[in-house]
């Protein structure tokens, strides 16, 4: 599906021959991304540890591995964050596969920033010029370019103070999956109180919020996971749970006035037929073959819309700081909680990666600093 939200920040700053700029993966040539030594060979500038990609590829432990190399530079309206958690999700693997092929445009030889990761939660080093109300030890969460790092770049615009009773893991779960689900749910879905809902991906890192979400406006809720997960979508508040590797989800009598379909590859004639007359398609994630994965699914709904009843749509979320804010107003006050399952130490990232590649997760993973 979707390789990444729109919006994603340019490469991590690198320093090559003392010169900084943006950098380009390029196969295994690490020398590029050490930090730079003076005339004897000594480092003379910070460094991080930091997870590194280069190049393409379906096996974690083939793409990533854990290097010291340069902290990024900030630029106005910037901050250096000192990362205390990151999390993982479809997106970093999206990066790491450079599937669907799409994303290989803007690096046809590996992600533009060699550090993967967008989530982020820890306290701000610095800021940039031009930046405002927010200053060195506040705890933040957020997006940034390449999370998975003791520091990282980002934009002030796209940081909002951590929610007060949320632990860094915690809040590190939230950005990306939960300002998805929030813009699903709510923004491109428009669910009402007393409205039924589908939620497919449920157990994921998205639909996990998109079922609290989508409970929290007053819907009543029918939550799609597979067999080991049912536990985990009740216990979130879904209101039904449909195994789908017991029982076809779209077979039923019911019929949804919205259906948020994050997992899957459902025809949308299929997901159509389970929809009210006037019922809302949101095409949020899926899966499909290696050139598009599912974005071919995204356009038939979106061409296919203004000739049926029923609105049909797809989108690609957005990093808005009001959502943010949106989302931490809903933690704060305990209608939305973050479901995390595990967290690695950034040394075993690529066991993290792997979990999630593996199918495993329940919820959302997490990289602890
Ligand atoms: N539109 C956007 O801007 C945007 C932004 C972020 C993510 N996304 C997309 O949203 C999707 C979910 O992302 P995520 O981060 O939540 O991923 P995730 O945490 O890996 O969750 C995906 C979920 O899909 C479920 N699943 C896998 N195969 C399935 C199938 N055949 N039928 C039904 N469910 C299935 C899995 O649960 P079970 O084990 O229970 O099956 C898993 O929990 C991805 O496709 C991603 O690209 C889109």
């Amino acid at each position: 599906m979707q390789a990444a939200v729109r919006g994603r920040q340019g490469g991590a700053t690198l320093m090559v021959d003392g010169q900084t700029e943006s950098g380009t993966a390029t196969g295994h040539g690490k020398a590029s991304r050490r930090a730079p030594r003076d005339g004897r060979g000594r480092e003379n500038t910070p460094t991080m540890r930091a997870i590194v990609q280069s190049g393409y590829g379906a096996v974690p432990e083939d793409v990533f591995w854990l290097e010291q190399i340069a902290r990024p530079a900030i630029g106005p309206g910037e901050v250096l964050v000192r990362v205390r958690a990151a999390s993982v999700d479809a997106g970093t693997l999206h990066m790491m596969t450079g599937i669907p092929y799409l994303i290989r445009l803007t690096g046809p030889r590996g992600p533009r920033n060699p550090v993967p990761g967008m989530a982020v939660a820890g306290t701000v080093e610095a800021v940039g010029q031009n930046v405002t109300g927010l200053e060195r030890g506040d705890e933040v969460f957020g997006t940034c370019g390449g999370s998975l790092a003791e520091y990282a770049r980002a934009r002030a615009s796209r940081l909002a103070r951590k929610p007060a009773n949320l632990t860094f893991e915690q809040a590190a779960a939230v950005p990306v999956s939960a300002n998805t689900a929030l813009q699903a749910v709510r923004d491109h879905a428009h669910v009402q109180a007393g409205q039924h809902v589908l939620i497919t991906g449920a157990s994921g890192g998205v639909g996990t919020f998109a079922v609290q979400i989508a409970k929290a406006l007053g819907a009543e809720v029918t939550a799609v996971c597979s067999t080991p997960k049912t536990d985990l979508a009740r216990a979130i508040g879904a209101d039904h749970v449909i195994d789908y590797t017991r029982e076809d989800y779209l077979g039923g009598e019911r019929r949804y006035d919205a259906i948020v379909d994050i997992a899957g590859s459902r025809r949308v004639s299929h997901l159509r037929r389970a929809l009210t007359p006037s019922g809302t398609l949101v095409i949020t994630g899926g899966a499909g073959g290696p050139l598009l994965d599912g974005i071919d699914r995204n356009l038939r709904a979106s061409l296919l819309s203004p000739f049926v009843s029923q609105k049909l749509t797809a989108f690609v979320a957005r990093l808005r700081q009001s959502d943010l804010l949106a989302l931490r107003d809903m933690i704060e006050s305990g209608t939305v909680m973050p479901a995390v399952d595990r967290a690695y130490p950034l040394s075993e990232a690529v066991a993290a990666v792997r979990y999630l590649t593996d199918g495993l997760a329940r919820g959302k993973v997490v990289i602890s600093l």
